[in-house]
């Protein structure tokens, strides 16, 4: 098991948000995890990366290569995440520092994580983006002359750039438009598949759950209602509120939309 949640709760001191949710996550699996607005998806898997507004506590165990995530000293977390458990957020633009060239994020996230050898990181950094099939060109330039789904193959790029274990994926192509989020997923799958990682991956469209997912756990006002299965979920929801969702989702089973076959520059 990659990740084991288990009986996590994340609380203000009102009230609590997420309430004893318990989930693993395989190596190497698309793991879904989708739900109602504000039920505590984001929330969740910010904890995991010790990563929730200073405002909320998290208690239970985020088991993660045999470690406690929840458990960690801040610096202990810090040579973890982003190396072997990355994210990719919806606001990729936040992301990026607007003075600073595609080569600088690059090169600091990875003296950040000890590659000492600024010809090494160079080279890693352009085969990066060559995997996410950019001209290297890009290198050179900064965040405001990409468009948004170069910004976010770049987003993939960084965060699969040292083999993480797993990528927390929060809404990655929400922003986007739906080719170019079809795309970017496309591409996420592939570098999954050469990288190994297991994703979890937070959405509300559940076009990509059905084409993407392996395993899917739904999510409603701090609980999980129900997990299962891709196929089991999806063909034979249980929970009263997992059907809603599925019926609610207009486009359910319509694939890709035309002209999307492959991973092609957006
Ligand atoms: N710092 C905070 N303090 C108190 N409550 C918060 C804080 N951050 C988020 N919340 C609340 O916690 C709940 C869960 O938020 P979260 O962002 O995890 O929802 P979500 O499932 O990701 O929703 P969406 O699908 O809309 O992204 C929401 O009601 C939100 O308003
Ligand atoms: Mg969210």
């Amino acid at each position: 098991m990659t990740l084991s949640i288990d009986r996590v709760s994340i609380s203000s001191q009102k009230q609590k948000i997420v309430d004893e949710v318990s989930l693993s996550v395989r190596g190497g699996e698309w793991y879904a995890l989708v739900g109602q607005s504000g039920s505590g998806k984001s929330l969740l898997s910010q904890a995991i990366g010790q990563m929730l507004p200073a405002n909320l506590q998290a208690e239970g165990s985020i088991l993660f290569k045999e470690q406690d995530l929840l458990s960690l000293s801040s610096k202990q977390m810090q040579k973890i995440r982003g190396k072997k458990l990355s994210y990719i957020f919806q606001d990729y633009q936040g992301s990026f520092t607007p003075f600073r060239t595609i080569s600088q994020h690059f090169d600091e996230y990875m003296r950040t994580h000890g590659l000492s050898s600024a010809k090494t990181r160079e080279e890693k950094a352009l085969d990066a983006l060559e995997s996410v099939g950019l001209d290297q060109a890009l290198y050179r330039q900064y965040p405001f002359q990409l468009s948004g789904g170069q910004l976010q193959r770049v987003s993939i790029a960084i965060a699969l750039l040292l083999c993480p274990d797993l990528v927390i994926a929060d809404e990655v192509t929400t922003a986007l438009d739906s080719v170019s989020g079809h795309r970017i997923l496309a591409l996420l799958a592939k570098r999954q598949k050469e990288t190994g990682c297991a994703i979890l991956f937070i959405t509300h469209d559940w076009r990509h759950v059905r084409r993407y997912a392996n395993r899917i756990a739904v999510m409603k006002a701090g609980k999980i209602v129900e997990s299962g299965g891709k196929h089991r979920i999806l063909d034979h929801p249980r929970h009263e509120y997992t059907k809603q969702l599925i019926q609610a989702a207009p486009t359910l089973g319509q694939g890709l939309p035309l002209g999307v076959k492959k991973v092609e520059k957006t």
